[in-house]
């Protein structure tokens, strides 16, 4: 009896992985055909909304907040998007790396937004108050130092510079991410009051995506180890 159930187990978990195969290869054989320079154009579509929303009175009393909360938002959904393109590789066999340059690109464009709504509409640029809330308030540190994380990141994020950096040292340069995504995960639940269900969600999603990376880049150094 208890063969029989082992035997149907391992039928179940062959059928799904083929389940997973049919549907990884459906997804890279569409993503072959679309290429990457779309995304620029549809991802600068939210933004051009939101402030077009805002000008018209569809964000309620107080527009530049939920404008900056909005933004601030995608921008950390799409910096969780880039984590997840490895591990979808890794474990799914989903292979979106061709996207990877036009999201991060884009994240940076959403936070580089956040920030201006900030300066611009929040502090109307008084420059010496915008200073005391960066040191005063921790959410606000937080947050530029995960934005500052994000700038060497932007800057090198083109062939140029994996050429001349080298593709070992850009690598090791673009671990910066794993920073910046912990440090907009924590902003967030710490803008937030209390204990609320949303950033903490986030932020298990982050450290879950971090944790597949590690598990993997183990499980490459043992083979690496046994095959030596
Ligand atoms: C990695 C960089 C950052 C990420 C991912 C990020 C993300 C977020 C998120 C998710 C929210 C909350 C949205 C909501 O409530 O639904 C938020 C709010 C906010 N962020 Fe950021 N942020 C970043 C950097 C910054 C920086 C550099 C500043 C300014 C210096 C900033 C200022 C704010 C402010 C003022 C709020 C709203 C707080 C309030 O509601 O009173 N953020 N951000």
């Amino acid at each position: 009896m208890r063969q029989q159930t082992k035997v149907v187990r391992c039928i179940e978990t062959l059928q799904m992985n083929e389940d997973t195969m049919t549907i990884s290869k459906a997804i890279n054989n569409a993503t072959r055909r679309i290429p990457a320079w779309p995304l620029y154009i549809l991802g600068t579509l939210p933004i051009i909304w939101a402030f077009y929303a805002g000008i018209n009175g569809l964000w309620g009393v107080d527009p530049a907040k939920a404008i900056e909360r909005q933004v601030g938002l995608w921008g950390l959904q799409l910096l969780i998007a880039s984590l997840a393109i490895t591990p979808l590789r890794n474990y799914l066999n989903i292979n979106l790396i061709k996207y990877r340059r036009a999201i991060g690109l884009l994240t940076f464009f959403y936070i580089v937004v956040h920030l201006l709504v900030w300066i611009v509409l929040d502090f109307q640029f008084y420059w010496a108050e915008m200073w005391g809330d960066i040191v005063k308030r921790p959410y606000i540190t937080i947050g530029m130092a995960g934005f500052i994380a994000m700038i060497p990141l932007a800057i090198t994020s083109n062939n140029r510079s994996i050429r001349k950096m080298g593709p070992q040292v850009w690598n090791k340069l673009h671990k910066l991410t794993y920073f910046a995504v912990i440090a907009g995960g924590v902003h967030f639940l710490m803008v937030v009051k209390g204990w609320q269900v949303e950033p903490m969600f986030y932020l298990a999603a982050i450290f879950g995506l971090l944790f597949l990376r590690v598990i993997h880049t183990r499980q490459n150094t043992a083979k690496r180890r046994v095959m030596a």
